[in-house]
């Protein structure tokens, strides 16, 4: 059976200490309070992951993940961090191709590929986000620019590699508006998803991925959203900073 995910997407907030806090409140509140076989995975800022992989020590359920890596190895590039070093924290999981990242650092897919490659080397579980425009969307793109963004970005990888990905699908119209696709929207297009990797991997490793959707995603839309068939979980931005919140769309997804 496929894995099902909640993944928080802190961005660039919490400062040090507060970061430390949020954690620790999520921590308590599922500790005491969800039951299920659901994986809740944080993504938080560089500075806060060791700390919050040494404070998920012994809760099976979370994992902590960075929000971005450098593509090299090591080196020169005074700044970035490596793969090596994100894991060298604890750290398990790493987003690579963020639509913000795209946008405000002109990632490409060729970028996104080579950050996927180095993360995956360095045994680190890479989320890849997808996701079109607004504009893409309303010229009816979105099948062909979420095509490129697979076949560019992830489609090299082999079966081995490839089973080790999450993808996020993230309309870009949907981050951080207050506007979620309808759970319709977004099925129809992991129901693609599913159906490209089927097409060029196998049916049965189609049937493994775990596909989570991101965008706007709170504790009122969630349960609607995790129900549909091809939906394994969100992405969630906005609505993880609080840790009620964020427990509030874990608790909407009823994992047995
Ligand atoms: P949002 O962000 O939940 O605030 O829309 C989601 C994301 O960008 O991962």
């Amino acid at each position: 059976m496929r894995k099902k995910v909640i993944a928080a997407n802190w961005k660039m907030n919490e400062e040090y200490y507060e970061g430390l806090t949020l954690f620790t409140e999520v921590i308590n509140i599922i500790n005491d309070e969800v039951t299920g076989e659901q994986e809740i995975i944080v993504c938080c800022p560089f500075i806060h992951l060791h700390s919050l992989a040494e404070l998920s020590k012994g809760y099976s359920k979370i994992s902590v993940g960075a929000q971005n890596l450098h593509q090299a190895e090591c080196g020169a590039f005074t700044g970035e961090i490596s793969a090596a070093m994100i894991r060298s924290t604890g750290a398990e999981y790493v987003i690579v191709g963020h639509s913000e990242r795209r946008k405000y650092f002109n990632e490409t897919d060729k970028l996104v590929a080579q950050k996927t490659d180095t993360a995956l080397k360095n045994l680190l579980k890479p989320i890849v986000c997808i996701g079109e425009t607004k504009k893409e969307r309303e010229a009816n793109e979105q099948y062909d620019v979420l095509k490129r963004q697979l076949v560019e970005g992830i489609f090299h990888l082999n079966k081995t590699d490839f089973n080790r990905l999450i993808i996020a699908y993230e309309p870009i119209w949907a981050i951080g508006t207050g506007v979620t696709a309808s759970p319709a929207q977004a099925q129809e297009i992991h129901k693609f998803i599913r159906q490209e990797i089927a097409v060029k991997y196998s049916r049965e490793i189609a049937d493994e991925m775990t596909i989570l959707y991101g965008g706007s995603c709170n504790s009122e839309n969630a349960a609607t959203l995790f129900s549909q068939a091809d939906i394994d979980g969100g992405l969630i931005g906005g609505a993880s900073l609080k840790s009620r919140d964020f427990v509030s769309i874990i608790k909407a997804y009823h994992v047995p």
